[in-house]
């Protein structure tokens, strides 16, 4: 009997229904790119409202297209973990309802292990623990120690911007859409990575597994409209903003590919983990698997549906009702990225 996934961390409304042996009956993502694109960022209320409109569509679809009866789901899995406050509260209220309703257990689960555990649904058995993880997405860049599915110690990571972040704030200066990531791959198609040096801060030190991205968008800022020019320049098109747009890309890739290879010597662990938006870059994708290669450790990254938002990455859900744990539904959210153990219970009762 499978299990209803539902995610709404950010601005992606997704459920998915995903059987006992993790494999995914259905997977339905509604996107608000749209939605968020003249802000160039995601408006938390305007997300919030979008969820309530999109979520009761979602499920249905999820539930018909994975061809079960409502019945038939055995349990209700929803992220409550880390995002943005009204996003998540509109995933629970529904998650809440539909697991009232049918009379089931319901599960939360944490969303940046369950950006892993995406490895665990595209490649099975290749997925083994403990493992080193990497999560590279709009609001995290986290390296993990990955000891089990459930059991994630954060060895560092970003201390300003998420790389995913920098991606969007480097495709705003150079005049591209949003989200950034896929416009600013799309325009260093055909750049030099070679044409500017950006910084790559931290990247140098072996003692930290910490990584930094916004003084990477200064110097691209600075690069695109030095100090002293009319701010109403306008961002460079052709060649100069295909190498802009090739460098910028090259140095985020050189950070986390630093700091990767770092704390795969620190852990010793011979599997690789990535998960999160950013991973859907090919560039990223293929230094990382290089790198594997080299080090001969197993590199496991999701086919680039599974790197995104997604609810089918919610089949992390089973590894805690196989151990016989659920929650109520007095079940909250716990927005705030500062948790370590993903299989914490969320406190009860307050709401941050
Ligand atoms: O995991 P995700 O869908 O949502 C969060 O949990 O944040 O990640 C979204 C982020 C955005 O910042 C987007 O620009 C970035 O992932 N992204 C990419 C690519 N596709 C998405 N970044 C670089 N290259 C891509 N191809
Ligand atoms: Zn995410």
């Amino acid at each position: 009997m499978p299990l209803l996934a539902i995610e709404t961390t950010c601005d992606e409304t997704a459920a998915a229904v995903i059987d006992r042996a993790r494999r995914v009956l259905s997977s339905v993502v509604a996107s608000q790119e749209a939605l968020h694109a003249a802000w160039r960022g995601v408006v938390p209320e305007l997300a919030a409202r979008a969820h309530v409109e999109r979520i009761v569509p979602v499920i249905d679809e999820a539930v018909s297209r994975a061809g079960v009866s409502r019945g038939a789901i055995e349990a209700v899995a929803v992220a409550v973990r880390p995002g943005l406050v009204g996003s998540l509260l509109v995933g629970v209220a529904a998650a809440k309802g539909v697991a009232a309703a049918l009379g089931c257990p319901l599960v939360g689960y944490d969303h940046v292990a369950a950006h892993l555990y995406a490895c665990r649904i595209a490649h099975g058995d290749r997925a083994v623990w403990p493992a080193v993880g990497l999560v590279a997405s709009g609001g995290h860049t986290s390296l993990f120690h990955v000891r089990s599915p459930l059991d994630l110690e954060r060895l560092g990571g970003t201390i300003d911007d998420a790389a995913g972040e920098a991606f969007d704030k480097a495709a705003a200066l150079l005049g591209l859409g949003y989200p950034g990531g896929p416009a600013v791959e799309r325009a260093a198609t055909g750049g030099d990575p070679r044409a500017h040096r950006f910084p790559r801060p931290l990247a140098g030190d072996r003692d930290r597994l910490d990584m930094s991205f916004s003084g990477l968008k200064t110097a691209l800022r600075y690069r695109i409209r030095p100090p002293g020019a009319p701010e109403d320049r306008p961002p460079p098109e052709g060649r100069a903003r295909a190498d802009l747009a090739a460098s910028f890309q090259q140095a985020v890739v050189d950070t986390i590919l630093a700091k990767v290879g770092l704390a795969l010597e620190r852990t010793g662990c011979r599997v690789l983990m990535v998960g999160g938006g950013v991973a859907a870059n090919t560039l990223l994708r293929e230094a990382l698997e290089d790198l594997g290669r080299r080090r001969r450790v197993a590199v496991l990254v999701p086919p680039r549906e599974l790197c995104t938002d997604n609810a089918a990455m919610g089949a992390i859900a089973w590894e805690r009702l196989e151990r016989g744990e659920n929650d109520g539904l007095e079940l909250d959210i716990t927005p705030g990225t500062d948790r370590r153990r993903a299989d914490a219970p969320p406190p009860g009762g307050k709401r941050p």
